[in-house]
């Protein structure tokens, strides 16, 4: 449908405008929207915001195209439906791009479109959620399509660190449609319906012969657990768009910021006595780390991020006596908690969200060190590892730190230690804070004792138990003020609450320059 011949009094005229503009690509390209599962740009945006508070911006946009036909071709808004409005109460802006209309596909004139809400929202402060279901370039603009693509990737990159930017994937997205999101701080995607990948199942079966379906290239299920692109998956769009807005809840508007208060009846000073018995007293048996973060927060609830991906490691937001923290705890359920290349990148990127936007660190360490092995070798654990450790020593946010059992090696450091600027460490009784385990510790040192002895077996177990005896516990650390308390472990929440009030007003600097360069 193109624009047609409007009635000629002024009001009839805009009527007869916006009701063109809200048919989007018509009834019948929004049926088959639906059949497919998805909902509309409009129906999107509608479900995102607070009722009635959308204002839409540049609604009667059209394409400049002329090739192929396109001057005939015109629809009022041109894809993609761009504005503001607010998500529980607080200024979001936002750009749904509407598949019905040139399959979503990215104009010049809609590129700036998405432009113009992304300018306004650094210069107000708040929000960008993108909610993605596009084509990728409009296939009959050329160049002016990548140049507005372009021009939409320098202001996430410009944006970054300064306003939050949301990206739900819930259509296609593909070629260098996919930079936007994977700029952006978070990438959500609908299971079924969504995905994306730089070229397509026929390029790569052109190129290198692969079979590959779309879904298991490119969908959430994929990103979710194997590149770890996806942050989030949902069923449908409206949990995906319900997700969104959670997410938001933990977040400032932008950098200069705090997060959101949410009221709790949960008492920020609560004892949790299952927290004397949880950590398992034997160091090599598996618990999973997520009872010990809900057992903390308010209301038990932890928003978990990246949940599908490298779950040796666990990172997401929640609160503690009202306010926002984002977690970071090491898995011991899963490869015992080992830090490999991709638990460092997946939370090095969170801890690096987390210290953009105020909002404090709260990390609970039970690491038995770093992946061994050529495949991380040659896959460079060196400087992926690094980057955890960069993002951890360069953050100044409040960071308070529980070691809850194994701290060894270099993971010790790594993880939030008080070497790296964490505010306040505390330790578990059952914390054993060394240079590795007492087994492999004794094997070393005292192997040619070992070799010696005449029962080589149980002067090994004399060792093992002297190393644990002397290193295998929190209290060298704590002698040497490594470790602030040794606490009962019925107390953490409450030691948790007093210090993020404490630091509540901490202020820390890094040292003026351009940038970092933190090893990528
Ligand atoms: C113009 C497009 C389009 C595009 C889809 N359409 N993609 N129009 N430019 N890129 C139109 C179709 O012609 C069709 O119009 C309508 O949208 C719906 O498309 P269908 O193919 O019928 O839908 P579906 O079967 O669901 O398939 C969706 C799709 C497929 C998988 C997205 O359309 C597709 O492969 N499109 C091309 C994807 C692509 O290669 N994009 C360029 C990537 S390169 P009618 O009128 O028939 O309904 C890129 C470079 C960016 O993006 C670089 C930035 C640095």
């Amino acid at each position: 449908m193109s624009v047609s011949n409007p009635p000629q009094t002024p009001l009839a005229r805009l009527d007869s405008f916006n009701a063109q503009a809200l048919e989007g690509g018509g009834a019948d390209r929004i049926k088959k929207q639906h059949e497919g599962g998805k909902l509309t740009a409009r129906e999107r945006i509608d479900l995102l915001l607070d009722p009635g508070t959308f204002l839409e911006l540049d609604r009667f946009v059209t394409h400049r195209a002329t090739d192929f036909g396109m001057a005939d071709q015109k629809f009022l808004g041109d894809g993609v439906v761009t504005g503001h409005g607010l998500v529980d109460g607080r200024k979001v802006f936002v750009f749904a791009q509407d598949f019905t209309v040139f399959g979503g596909s990215l104009s010049g004139a809609y590129a700036q479109k998405i432009c113009k809400v992304m300018d306004l929202a650094l210069k107000v402060g708040a929000p960008v959620i993108g909610l993605n279901d596009s084509g990728g370039a409009r296939i009959q603009e050329g160049v002016e399509s990548l140049a507005g693509y372009a021009e939409i990737f320098l202001r996430n990159t410009l944006a970054s660190g300064c306003i939050p930017q949301i990206s739900a994937i819930m259509g296609p997205c593909a070629g260098g449609a996919v930079y936007s999101p994977a700029i952006t701080d978070f990438i959500l995607m609908v299971e079924g319906t969504s995905y994306m990948f730089i070229t397509g199942p026929e390029v790569i079966k052109a190129v290198t012969h692969e079979e590959v379906t779309k879904e298991d290239l490119g969908g959430a299920s994929a990103h979710a657990s194997k590149s770890g692109v996806c942050h989030l998956t949902s069923p449908d769009d409206k949990t995906c768009i319900a997700q969104v807005r959670e997410m938001l809840s933990y977040m400032p508007s932008n950098n200069q910021e705090d997060p959101p208060f949410k009221a709790t009846q949960d008492p920020p000073l609560r004892e949790v006595p299952e927290l004397d018995t949880m950590i398992p007293a034997e160091s090599n048996r598996p618990y999973d780390v997520k009872d010990v973060v809900r057992a903390v927060v308010d209301d038990g609830h932890l928003f978990e991020i990246a949940e599908a991906y490298a779950a040796n490691i666990v990172v997401g937001f929640a609160r503690i006596g009202g306010k926002a923290i984002g977690v970071v705890a090491n898995q011991p359920q899963v490869l015992a908690g080992v830090l490999d290349i991709d638990a460092s990148m997946k939370a090095a990127r969170f801890v690096r969200f987390c210290d953009c936007f105020n909002i404090p660190l709260v990390t609970f360490v039970d690491v038995p060190g770093f992946l061994p092995g050529t495949a991380q070798e040659y896959g460079g654990i060196i400087k992926h590892g690094a980057k955890l450790l960069f993002a951890f020593a360069e953050a100044t946010v409040p960071k308070v730190t529980v070691v809850l059992r194994k701290a060894y090696g270099g993971a010790y450091d790594v993880m939030a230690s008080k070497h790296i600027r964490a505010d306040m460490n505390f330790a578990f009784p059952t914390a054993e804070i060394a240079v590795m385990g007492a087994e492999g510790a004794v094997n070393i040192i005292r192997k040619s004792e070992i070799a010696k002895a005449a029962d080589p077996n149980k002067t090994r177990s004399e060792f093992v138990a002297d190393y644990k005896e002397k290193f295998a516990s929190p209290y060298k650390a704590a002698e040497l003020g490594f470790i602030d308390e040794v606490i009962y472990p019925r107390t953490l929440r409450a030691r948790l609450h007093r210090s993020l009030e404490l630091l509540k007003d901490k202020r820390d600097t890094n040292p003026p320059k351009k940038h970092t360069n933190i090893p990528l």
